[in-house]
């Protein structure tokens, strides 16, 4: 192990914090046994703030339909090959209420930035979902939108919002996004969340096509800097009808390695083992948790619209029901020595 590297993570594990130089140093000369070293220390913050429980989250993928064209993404709007589809409102509803019964305490309604659903939609499934289920924590995964409209949603029930913030480095982010997207408004749009209230998730994708590890340095002191509650993180994977359709995936390693430095970084973080990390190696959401992750997202949308919200090739659980997918994971997690708990889940310490 590089004994430079070693000393790094010591002092990221007593201070919480690195220079992006710092950051890209680890990345750099990360080997197994600078990984192991960096696992189990992030095993110690996760088993301090939750010990050995891990929460879920019900992904309900409402609508396939983007108004953007994200180079890297499946069902960006000039991919003429994706079969596309739309929940209506009482669908997602009684996705919610299936979930309820399973016993999901959190639901992630998700889905490209479709704005047929107006607001006032939208408020009202937030609403409807709420008044049957008081105790269910509605999270939104649903793009970019002004902050008037964030906390219409806030107002009627929404409690937590994920946007990855993709890149922290804008020249990378213009090579991932056709120009008329915003690297600011993104931005914007997460300082925007938090500051409503919202336990807010940033995040980005592994060893996306021309991303350094200087990139990858950045994203960590972002996630540093910006604490958000939630981090997303996973392998890109490529998908066959985009641009990148011929550019190498995200490694197993990397991801498992900036899992756990996330978790260093911040130990509070809810972070989810995720569906890409599975879709890149069968044991990957068990390993994303040994790295450190506490969170696992089963999908409860409806089977038969499943294949169609594929942002990558292959992904997994798109032929499983609900309860199948829940049933699974929970038995990866056991298999491991964590245990699937149904209660809502917050950031340690949030309130
Ligand atoms: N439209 C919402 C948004 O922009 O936040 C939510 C849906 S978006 C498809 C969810 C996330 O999928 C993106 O933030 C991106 O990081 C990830 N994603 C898209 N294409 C991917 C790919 N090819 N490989 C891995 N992750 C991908
Ligand atoms: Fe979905 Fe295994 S987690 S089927």
């Amino acid at each position: 192990m590089d004994l430079k590297a070693k000393d790094l993570l010591e002092k990221l594990k007593i201070e919480h914090s690195l220079s992006t130089d710092e950051y890209e140093y680890l990345l750099a000369n990360r080997d197994e046994e600078l990984m192991d070293l960096a696992a189990g220390y992030a095993r110690e913050f996760q088993k301090q703030h939750y010990g050995n429980k891990v929460y879920i989250r019900g992904l309900i993928e409402f609508t396939n339909f983007c108004r953007n064209d994200c180079i890297y993404c499946g069902i960006r709007r000039d991919n003429m090959n994706c079969e596309r589809y739309r929940l209506s409102a009482q669908t997602i509803i009684d996705c919610a209420n299936q979930g309820y019964e399973l016993g999901f305490r959190t639901i992630v309604l998700q889905g490209g930035e479709d704005y047929t659903y107006s607001d006032d939609m939208l408020c009202d499934i937030i609403s409807a979902i709420k008044s049957s289920h008081e105790d269910m924590v509605i999270t939104l995964s649903i793009g970019e939108r002004s902050k008037e409209s964030y906390q219409k949603y806030y107002d009627a029930g929404a409690r937590r919002y994920l946007l990855r913030h993709e890149t922290a480095n804008p020249e990378l982010y213009r090579k991932l996004h056709p120009a008329e997207m915003s690297w600011h408004n993104r931005m914007e749009c997460l300082k925007n969340l938090k500051e409503i209230g919202y336990q807010t998730g940033a995040g980005f994708m592994v060893e996306s096509p021309g991303q350094t590890s200087y990139d990858l340095a950045m994203d960590l002191k972002f996630i540093e800097e910006f604490k958000p509650d939630m981090c997303g993180i996973g392998p890109f994977i490529s998908h066959k009808d985009t641009p990148f359709a011929n550019e190498n995936s995200g490694t197993l390693d990397t991801t498992l390695f900036c899992l756990s430095l996330i978790r260093m970084i911040y130990p509070e973080v809810l972070l989810p083992a995720t569906t890409a990390l599975g879709t890149i190696n069968p044991k990957g959401r068990e390993l994303g948790i040994l790295a450190g992750a506490n969170v696992v997202m089963p999908n409860l949308s409806p089977t038969d619209v499943r294949r169609m919200y594929t942002l990558y090739d292959n992904k997994i659980c798109t032929g499983e029901e609900a309860a199948e997918c829940l049933g699974c994971l929970g038995s990866r997690m056991e298999s491991i020595g964590y245990k699937i708990v149904t209660d809502p889940g917050n950031r340690a310490g949030f309130n």
